[in-house]
């Protein structure tokens, strides 16, 4: 069972947006997929309300995220999306525990840059892979990217942090197709927003599988369990 924490103290990064669009894109019988609401604020559960489909369960953090898991293992999850509070509290910290991969999104500002490193800290005193993922990015210009995503890119690469090569636009049609409770493929199938989650999905996707691979190396089953 894979387990994806999305986690940033930063509030506005796109924790939810990125847990919502990928969950709705991987979900499908033969990948049976959980999201886990562990904010309080709830917007993860918000989309799942008006979404009203039975392709993807989502549970509340209320109760203990161990037990929480211990329970998606056994009802045969092989994805489970973790979405939690713009914060570094307990239930922060206990989801990144249980994480196989840390999903930091951030916004190309000095700001966010900065304030992704609480978060990067927590991962590493967990010794979790952790992968920063630049969201909300104005749109490249004759395929390439702007000045503030190559700064912000150079930022991340001077703080040894781990970070997507590709880019989250920031585009209307990631927050409308939340609004019509659908992922960005649903809402729009051949769109760049559709094609930006899949190609962030394909790279995840890599990443998890090296990350199992090297705890099969490292003789620990912890990746797999
Ligand atoms: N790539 C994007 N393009 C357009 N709008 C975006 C994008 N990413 C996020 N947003 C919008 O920005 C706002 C904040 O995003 P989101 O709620 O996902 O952030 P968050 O990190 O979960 O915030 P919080 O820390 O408060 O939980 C939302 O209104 C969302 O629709
Ligand atoms: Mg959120």
């Amino acid at each position: 069972m894979n387990v994806l924490v999305f986690a940033s103290r930063k509030g506005g990064s796109g924790k939810s947006t990125l847990a919502a669009h990928l969950a709705s894109y991987i979900a499908n019988p033969s990948r049976p997929t959980l999201l886990i609401d562990a904010d309080p604020q709830g917007s993860l559960s918000l989309w799942h309300e008006l979404r009203g489909q039975s392709d993807l369960s989502l549970k509340r953090g209320a109760r203990s995220l161990d037990e929480t898991l211990k329970e998606a293992k056994r009802d045969g999850y092989q994805w489970v999306l973790i979405d939690t509070p713009p914060n570094k509290s307990p239930a922060v910290v206990e989801a990144i525990k249980h994480a196989t991969l840390v999903i930091i999104p951030t916004r190309p500002g000095l700001f966010d840059i900065a304030a992704l490193q609480d978060t990067v800290q927590v991962a590493r005193e967990l010794r979790k892979p952790y992968a920063a993922v630049i969201n909300g990015a104005p749109a490249k210009r004759h395929d390439v990217e702007v000045p503030i995503v190559s700064d912000a890119r150079g930022a991340l690469n001077a703080l040894k942090v781990p970070v997507w090569s590709g880019q989250i636009t920031h585009r209307a049609d990631f927050s409308l197709a939340l609004a019509a409770g659908e992922g960005a493929k649903e809402f729009e199938p051949d769109s760049h927003a559709a094609e930006e989650i899949q190609r962030l999905w394909n790279a995840l996707d890599r990443s998890l599988s090296a990350i199992h691979t090297a705890y099969k190396k490292a003789g620990s089953g912890r990746a797999a369990a």
